[in-house]
């Protein structure tokens, strides 16, 4: 198979930042992409539907027409539901939630979800989407049990509040994976992004310290990646749908003494997929993940505008504006149809 044309893909998770770093971004971005996510951990972050209006402005002041965005507000202690309604009434459709600490610019995030339950009802009753970065913050934690740590708090959830809709993001292990595919709900559903389609603890610990390769929740064992595969790429599955989490940070935040979490991978991550997706003989699962999943569940219309992939070797830029994405400098086997030289 030398080429294959998809609806056009969306991304559901993303991290654009502000200022110089959101105008290199956001182009990356709509090159590929139709719609796209956006995260509201930004500095200082976006609390309230107003702040997320603004935002929004200054996205589409440098993306190209016909890209769009979806906003979210962040999830705080001191989250309201008068400001999750009206956030909603200003066309803000999900909220993000990060546990205190757990990752870039979380701090002062949420330990105590019960003091929370106002607020999930009156998502619920809206009908607004709760994405949960899913990892338990606590102290006596081991790091790479956190996420299999916080399904307990994700079933406390999904149990309360059973007209909620939740987003579990970037899944990292096999024990979520088994819990999004079995848990009795259609209103559970998760984003899986590229790098934990590709990397191992490995990848980013063994044979020399791969500061481009450490984000949040850390990329786990291989039985882990194989089951991430595994659920993304089973025939008919609807509940994964891709989340990039493409998350720049200048080369000088990563490469020093306590480096930034987040890998960037914006400009590959259709690639790559395409190549994870040939390797598992999945490539006919491909626009389900990436172009069909994600929009169905947040009940939004599907793209009728198509990509073509085509199988043609490109080697990955080193730096992308002072960034360093995802398999810098090494070859993948698919490329975008619109980027051939
Ligand atoms: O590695 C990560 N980086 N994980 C997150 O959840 C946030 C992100 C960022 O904002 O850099
Ligand atoms: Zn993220």
């Amino acid at each position: 198979l030398q080429s294959i044309t998809i609806r056009r893909p969306d991304d559901w998770h993303v991290h654009f930042r502000q200022g110089e770093m959101l105008a290199n971004m956001v182009p990356l971005t709509s090159r590929h992409f139709k719609r796209a996510r956006v995260m509201p951990n930004t500095d200082p972050p976006i609390l309230t539907g107003a702040q997320a209006l603004i935002y929004h402005g200054e996205i589409m002041a440098v993306a190209p027409a016909g890209f769009e965005t979806k906003m979210t507000i962040k999830v705080v202690p001191e989250t309201t539901p008068a400001i999750v309604r009206e956030a909603f009434g200003l066309g803000i459709d999900a909220g993000k939630l990060y546990p205190d600490g757990v990752t870039t610019l979380s701090a002062n995030g949420v330990r105590d979800f019960k003091a929370l339950s106002p607020v999930f009802a009156e998502m619920e009753k809206l009908g607004m989407v709760l994405c949960l970065h899913g990892e338990d913050p606590g102290e006596d934690v081991f790091c790479l049990d956190r996420e299999e740590r916080f399904l307990k708090t994700l079933q406390w959830i999904l149990d309360k509040f059973q007209g909620l809709k939740v987003v579990m993001e970037h899944l990292s292990t096999a024990e979520a994976v088994y819990v999004v595919e079995h848990f009795p709900t259609k209103n559970l559903a998760a984003t899986v992004t590229p790098h934990h389609l590709e990397n191992t603890l490995n990848d980013v610990i063994d044979g020399g310290l791969r500061p481009h390769h450490y984000c949040k929740p850390i990329a786990k064992r291989p039985e882990d990646r194989d089951r991430l595969i595994r659920a993304v790429t089973r025939l008919g599955q609807t509940k994964f749908f891709l989340g990039t989490d493409s998350a720049p940070h200048y080369r000088e935040s990563k490469e020093c003494d306590c480096g930034a979490a987040g890998v960037f991978t914006a400009p590959l991550a259709l690639p790559l997929l395409a190549q994870i997706f040939e390797e598992n003989g999945a490539l006919g699962q491909l626009e389900a993940f990436t172009s069909v999943n994600g929009a169905n569940f947040y009940g939004l219309p599907l793209n009728e505008e198509t990509i073509t992939l085509v199988r043609e070797p490109w080697t990955v830029p080193d730096e992308y504006s002072g960034v360093v994405p995802l398999r810098a400098g090494k070859e993948i086997r698919w490329q975008v149809a619109s980027d051939l030289g």
